[in-house]
């Protein structure tokens, strides 16, 4: 678990209630928090301001250029989104590189707390479908299930050919010094389905995984607190709980609980993301199947 920050002082708490109160653990630092913070910002601005170009014959999308004053405006939002979220990723490298190197903190390439796919990823995944049916247990999963992993990497795989097809138009110019002009049409194209089956996975496959799957619903906070309770942590990531526990580092994570303020303010934001991505969901359905 990198980036370990203990809050001594957890501010507010939930009333008390005839439950004793939950033991929790860190599992996101705050400047992991931050980061996903910025990308799901940026992220949602970026379809919210793509998906006019791209359809912009929609009438919504026509509703969207007058409200703020044309698709030039759009466009000026995009490459504001563009640039954030660029910055964001170049400094999340920047940093993975730095510990790798310079601390050779090795764990980020392999072992349980790295984000590489391993060996135990493709067992869990087929034993989750074995579990689906009813053929056999539940998989124990460590601190990163094979979906998280699945997710990390499709923004990865997704900033490589959305961002580099989106940089190719915006400086078009400097680009067509070095690759043929029809190229650039290639880069909208790719760039503009790409960007649909990015918007389709997030507001789908990543939305049901962070708040409609079973043990979720309605809302997984821990983005927003960074805490998980101990059943949370029994629960979800069993071989990580037993993994810390044999090994006298599971006190290390022990936190206060979250503050009441932080969790609304998760329900609030995370609400609100999922309303907006919904929408733009539906409007997307709906203009591709017209
Ligand atoms: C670093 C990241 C990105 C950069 C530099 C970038 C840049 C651009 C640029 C320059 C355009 C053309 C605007 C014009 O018509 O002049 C564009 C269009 C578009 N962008 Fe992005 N963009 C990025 C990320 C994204 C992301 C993450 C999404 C989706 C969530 C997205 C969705 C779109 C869509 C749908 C279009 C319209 C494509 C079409 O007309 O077929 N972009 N982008």
């Amino acid at each position: 678990m990198p980036n370990i920050e203990i809050q001594p002082d957890a501010g507010k708490r939930e009333p008390a209630t005839s439950q004793p109160e939950s033991q929790y653990y860190l599992r996101f630092s705050l400047p992991q928090r931050y980061l996903h913070g910025v990308l799901a910002a940026t992220f949602l601005g970026l379809a919210f301001t793509g998906l006019p170009l791209r359809f912009s014959n929609a009438p919504w999308a026509l509703a969207l250029s007058n409200a703020v004053g044309g698709f030039g405006a759009i466009i000026f939002f995009h490459k504001f989104c563009a640039a954030a979220l660029t910055l964001a990723f170049g400094i999340h490298v920047a940093n993975l590189v730095y510990r790798l190197v310079t601390r050779r903190e090795f764990g980020l390439v392999w072992g349980p707390n790295s984000m590489v796919p391993n060996l135990k990823d493709i067992q869990d995944f087929f034993g989750n479908m074995k579990w689906f049916f009813g053929l056999g247990p539940k998989p124990k999963f460590d601190r990163y299930a094979y979906w998280d992993k699945f997710d990390y990497w499709g923004v990865f795989w997704g900033m490589a050919i959305i961002g580099f097809s989106g940089y190719a138009m915006w400086f078009a110019p400097f680009f067509a010094k070095f690759i043929p002009g029809s190229w650039l049409n290639i880069a909208l194209l790719i760039h503009g389905e790409e960007a649909i089956l990015a918007v389709g996975f997030i507001f789908t496959v990543h939305f049901f995984n962070t708040h409609l799957r079973p043990g979720n619903f309605p809302m997984d906070l821990t983005i927003f607190t960074g805490r998980v309770t101990e059943e949370e942590l029994k629960e979800k990531h069993p071989e990580e709980y037993e993994r810390l526990l044999a090994s006298g580092e599971l006190d290390k994570y022990r936190t206060a609980p979250p503050p009441v303020w932080l969790k609304n303010f998760g329900r609030v934001v995370g609400g609100a993301a999922v309303v907006a991505g919904l929408v733009m969901l539906v409007l997307m359905v709906v203009a591709f199947v017209r």
